[in-house]
């Protein structure tokens, strides 16, 4: 049983799975045993990925609309291939890179969001919790590190594909850590990269920056916003000159930016 503590104090609800991420989680269906399924669900305070359990059983994630990420997630961009998920928070993206036939994936959180959910929430989780019970349900392979992104150079290991999504954002020095992923890449390596977006025009080459607060109530650590040239410009410094932007949109009053970087061949 995770540990579970509610503080006082004028916390957001939180929130129903919404229908669309009831359609992303069946893209990765478990299939458990109903009392299994709901002994998982029970098992975490704080979802944050909508996971279907079993037939009709779904975790209530807190996060929204997260469709328009499945165009750069077809099978052919995981199958055979070595996959890092970089802030990976409950691993929705690191199973299903598994599930698609990645024939390796490492999953990378520093747990960052154990502050955001106790601020927003009031419920303090214990890291890696909604993880570790996904993985029991899938027998997963995937190997879970606590870490900072920007230590990735630690594992010692290059990969064929990261997946960073919604953290670089988070960062304090968004350049480090696009440098440090970079230097992790094999040859023909690439960066699937999802972040917070910009109003400001594709073509601006500029970075939004957010007061603490500001973009959610209560949670200090959204600093950026990335422009389609501001992003081009970042990667290109970094040597990936190669910046595919797949799609720009507003996601629950958000604009968001879905990118793919990739290394030389
Ligand atoms: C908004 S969640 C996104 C989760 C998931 N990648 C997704 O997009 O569905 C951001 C995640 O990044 C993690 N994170 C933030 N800064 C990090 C850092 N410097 N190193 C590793 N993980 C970090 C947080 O703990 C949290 O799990």
């Amino acid at each position: 049983m995770a540990d579970l503590a509610i503080e006082v104090g004028a916390f957001e609800p939180i929130p129903e799975t919404s229908a669309g991420e009831r359609v992303v989680a069946d893209v990765l269906a478990i299939g458990a045993p109903d009392v299994d399924a709901e002994r998982v669900r029970g098992s975490v305070p704080v979802w944050f990925h909508t996971f279907a359990l079993a037939p009709g059983i779904y975790t209530p994630g807190i996060a929204r609309d997260h469709g328009y990420r499945l165009a750069v997630l077809g099978a052919d961009r995981f199958a055979g291939r070595s996959v890092l998920d970089i802030g990976a928070f409950d691993g929705f993206y690191s199973f299903l890179a598994e599930v698609r036939g990645a024939r390796r994936v490492v999953s990378v959180d520093n747990e960052q969001y154990v502050d955001w959910v106790r601020a927003r929430f009031g419920v303090t989780l214990q890291g890696g919790v909604g993880f570790r019970a996904i993985a029991g349900l899938l027998a997963s392979r995937v190997e879970y590190q606590r870490m900072d992104a920007l230590d990735v150079r630690e594992l010692g290991e290059r990969f064929d594909v990261v997946v960073c999504f919604g953290i670089l954002h988070r960062v304090s020095d968004p350049m480090r850590l696009l440098r440090a992923l970079a230097d992790v890449l094999a040859p023909g390596g690439e960066i699937v990269l999802e972040t917070y977006g910009s109003r400001l025009a594709a073509d601006a080459p500029a970075i939004e920056v957010h007061e603490p607060g500001e973009v959610y109530a209560r949670d200090d650590f959204v600093y950026w916003g990335f422009s389609p040239e501001g992003l081009r410009r970042l990667a290109r410094i970094v040597g990936l000159d190669d910046v595919e932007v797949v799609d720009e949109l507003e996601i629950d009053g958000h604009p968001r930016i879905l990118a793919v970087l990739r290394a030389a061949g």
